[in-house]
């Protein structure tokens, strides 16, 4: 097997790791010839644990681009644009095989790399992009080559499922949770990707054009994040028996959203817990597949950055989004107001006669029909707190609802509204 020689910019978490996986004894084990020629990162003097020896640095990432004596290069720097995109796009202009991690650039041009790894008949794998360590885009492109994909589910982001794994065990309020991830690592100083769904959100859009042969589109995906989730919510989910992850749910031809969902306890998804990842996907023939595992960290995304390193080694090729770039098809341009689910309602009320038959009113005017309602009151105050499940109705409905409710003298404060997802929904 002729030997593959590989730059790698960006040697920070990701990097560092997949530098010291291609260097170490272990990968020698993997059949190919991998050789790591050269890296870039900001400042050569860091300790990276591992030695830069026979190793050329370059301090402008760009140049691995230039090198004859480079056939892979591997992104590891991130950002959608900048200097990811320049090395990227001169990479494969040159010729060369490209791996990246970076799933914001992939969301936002993907479709253009794409074109340009096709034209130059050269790899752009981006396996550790979506869910870490979990397989996912080669199980759609390879494992399912044969299947129709209609529905993609998934647990995308592990910042925002450990803090809301870990408000549902132990009751605590969101901004402390968000604290003791940042000390832990687990979020960014920024964690305004994580928890707004942005991250997910990218992730979503890659499994979308894969799944369904679609030009990939990061504006088709409603995005709504973790930040309002009151503990409160959390634990009225609990009382209905449903758990509140952060979910991207993408449908062929139909809606693609990240948004804070009730899931009932009785689908596998609603116990994925902690900084894990999960991906279900339902096809036919092959009916459901899920999967969970480690959405990050080093060794998760470091053991996808080599699987399409070995891949490009092993001369294992198909097409970026699964097919030619001709052949994928507009992303549906779906309104999120046409999203038509089950909703969880929690407001703060005035506690005195006639407001219910006011709520009632109002909802039947709209045509919502209440499956189940909650009230609770605390001893002394004079607002009650209420919860309300409805039957299946379009959000269109439910926010003008909101609307109206919001204008009412007996609501106090936000109105929460976040979709209810029942197991026999997702099989
Ligand atoms: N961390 C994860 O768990 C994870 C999981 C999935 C995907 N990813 C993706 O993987 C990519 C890397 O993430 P990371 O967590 O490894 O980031 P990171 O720890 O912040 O590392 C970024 C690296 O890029 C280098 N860099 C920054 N600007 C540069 C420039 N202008 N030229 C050359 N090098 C430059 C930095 O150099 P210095 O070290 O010298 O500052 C650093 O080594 C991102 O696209 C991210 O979204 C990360």
């Amino acid at each position: 097997m002729a030997q593959m020689n590989i730059g790698i910019a960006g040697l920070g978490v990701v990097g560092a790791k997949t530098a010291q996986l291609l260097l170490s004894p272990l990968h020698a084990q993997n059949g190919t010839d991998l050789s790591l020629r050269a890296v870039s990162a900001r400042n050569k003097d860091a300790d990276r644990g591992f030695s830069l020896d026979g190793i050329d640095w370059h301090d402008d990432a760009r140049e691995l681009a230039a090198r004859d004596d480079i056939d892979i290069i591997v992104e590891l720097i991130g950002g959608s644009d900048g200097i990811a995109l320049e090395l990227v796009s001169s990479a494969l202009r040159a010729g060369k095989h490209v791996v990246t991690a970076n799933k914001a650039m992939i969301a936002h041009h993907g479709f253009a790399l794409a074109e340009l790894a096709e034209t130059q008949n050269v790899s752009l794998l981006f396996e550790a992009g979506v869910a870490g360590g979990i397989p996912a885009l080669k199980l759609i492109r390879e494992g399912l080559a044969a299947n129709h994909l209609t529905r993609i589910t998934g647990i995308l982001n592990g910042t925002s499922n450990f803090i809301l794994s870990e408000m549902t065990a132990t009751g605590r309020p969101f901004a402390d949770v968000l604290a003791e991830a940042q000390e832990k690592g687990f979020a960014e100083a920024d964690p305004s990707f994580d928890i707004d769904g942005v991250d997910a959100a990218h992730k979503l859009a890659i499994l979308a054009a894969l799944g369904f042969g679609e030009k990939i589109s990061f504006d088709a995906v409603q995005c709504k994040g973790i930040r309002a989730i009151d503990k409160a919510d959390i634990a009225f989910a609990g009382e209905f028996d449903y758990t509140i992850k952060l979910l991207g749910i993408a449908e062929r031809g139909g809606m693609r959203s990240v948004q804070p969902c009730l899931i009932s306890n009785s689908h596998a998804i609603a116990h994925i817990n902690g900084a894990m990842n999960a991906v279900c996907v339902e096809a036919e023939p092959v009916n459901i597949i899920n999967c969970s595992g480690p959405g990050a960290g080093a060794g998760p995304t470091a053991s996808a950055v080599l699987s399409d390193l070995i891949d490009i080694a092993h001369h294992r090729t198909a097409p970026v989004f699964g097919v030619s770039t001709d052949r994928l098809e507009d992303a549906p341009e779906i309104s999120a107001a046409k999203q038509i689910s089950k909703f969880y309602i929690r407001m703060l009320v005035s506690d005195r006669a006639g407001v219910l038959s006011d709520i009632t009113a109002i909802l039947k005017e709209l045509d919502i029909s209440v499956e189940s309602m909650l009230q609770r009151g605390q001893p002394k105050a004079d607002t009650v707190t209420l919860v309300m499940t409805t039957h299946q109705t379009s959000l269109e409905a439910i926010e003008k609802a909101q609307a109206r409710l919001a204008k009412a003298d007996f609501v106090t404060g936000n109105i929460m509204v976040l979709s209810i997802i029942d197991a026999n929904e997702l099989r």
